[in-house]
């Protein structure tokens, strides 16, 4: 069987407890390097996983080994800068979220993949789901008719990520290799922000491929109490087509607090409200008829492994994404806005790049 060759750049929390796993079980993938800055996060995967080709420069791996995709799972910081290489090395890439932290960078690493007609595609796990599907074919079948308000909410528990202290949640997430470092999220120069890079971010990645909307203008408010980084954030939106929406989140919800994300798509003719956790949809017509969607169990509505088998996927039979590199660039767009918003109390226009179509 022709397997995709993968290396995994970053062997950090999210890499050892998700990403590897799933591509060592996956038939169709074969993990050939993984890269880490750092020899004991090496270590420990060659301690873990039994993998061998180990490095600590990113552009070493990929030019003696040649793989044909990269997952990057790195501080956000480095998400722009690396995944550029990756791409300039003419590999198919798999970019964790946030996609990159400035909007430029983000439509540069979509223009890069499709000079090369690479595959680029972002780590949404929600996208995967069937209600995500359900959800966009709703709208752009027309059945809800023409948009024209969304809302977002997302209420997590982050709180001890944003302040550096990522041990308070040994006991939720149990980190089997290891946990995220102390300063990736706390950090502004490494996370870029909190709570909007973090969780909005999922969020808007959500909202934006469910309803097709492309932000225009952003107004936000963004407060850090005694962080370094946003906890919480509001933010108003008006989209390309008149549409507008809000998307309010709280990264503090506490261990065993419970923690909500919903989305809400107003049209003309129908109204969508998408609950991720804990797996919710209907969609409720003006004629007064409903559909219910069948609640989706744990693992189907937070498929962690969806986004690195879809990469795989990708490369080996041409199957499409619900997270391209298109989407995770206007995501951007819209958080890049949303932060120059809080810091100069301003409205923001969003800089339209050349929307390039990296599709596959
Ligand atoms: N999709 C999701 O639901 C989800 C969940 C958690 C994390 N993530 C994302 O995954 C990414 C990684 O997060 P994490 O929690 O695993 O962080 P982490 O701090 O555990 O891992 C980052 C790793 O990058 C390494 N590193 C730093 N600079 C490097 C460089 N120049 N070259 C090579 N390695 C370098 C560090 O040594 C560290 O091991 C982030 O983008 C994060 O937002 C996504």
């Amino acid at each position: 069987m022709a397997k995709a060759r993968i290396a995994v750049i970053g062997a950090g929390w999210w890499a050892t407890q998700h990403h590897l796993p799933s591509l060592l079980s996956y038939p169709a993938a074969e993990v050939v390097a993984v890269v880490d800055r750092n020899p004991a996060k090496l270590q420990a995967v060659k301690d873990h996983f039994g993998i061998e080709a180990l490095y600590t420069d990113h552009r070493e791996m990929l030019q003696a080994v040649k793989p044909d995709g990269a997952i990057v799972a790195l501080p956000h910081a480095l998400h722009y800068p690396i995944g550029r290489d990756v791409l300039d090395a003419g590999v198919h890439l798999m970019m964790e979220k946030p996609f990159t932290l400035k909007s430029e960078d983000a439509w540069d690493l979509v223009q890069r993949a499709t000079d090369r007609s690479l595959i680029l595609t972002v780590g949404y796990p929600w996208n995967h789901t069937s209600h995500a599907k359900a959800a966009r074919e709703a709208v752009s079948s027309g059945s809800i008719g023409e948009i024209q308000m969304v809302s977002g909410l997302f209420a997590s528990m982050v709180i001890e990520y944003l302040r550096g202290n990522p041990e308070a949640y040994r006991g939720s997430f149990k980190f089997p290799v290891t946990g995220p470092g102390e300063d990736t999220y706390s950090n502004p120069e490494l996370a870029g922000g909190g709570q909007g890079h973090l969780q909005v971010t999922h969020l808007a990645g959500l909202m934006l491929w469910v309803s097709g909307l492309r932000p225009a203008e952003v107004f936000a408010f963004m407060e850090t109490f005694d962080l370094a980084v946003d906890l919480v954030d509001a933010i108003a939106v008006r989209f390309d087509n008149g549409a507008v929406g809000t998307l309010a989140a709280d990264g503090a919800i506490a261990p065993g607090q419970r923690q909500d994300h919903e989305i809400r798509i107003y049209g003309t003719k129908g109204s969508i409200i998408m609950t991720p956790i804990p797996g919710r949809l209907s969609i409720h017509y003006a004629n007064g008829e409903v559909r219910e969607f069948s609640a989706l169990g744990a693992a189907e509505s937070y498929p962690e492994s969806a986004t690195s088998h879809n990469l795989v996927d990708m490369i080996l039979q041409g199957t499409d994404t619900p997270a391209p590199g298109t989407l995770g660039a206007i995501t951007v767009d819209l958080l890049d806005a949303a932060y120059q918003s809080a810091e100069s109390g301003q409205k923001v226009a969003v800089r339209r790049h050349d929307a390039a179509t990296v599709n596959r």
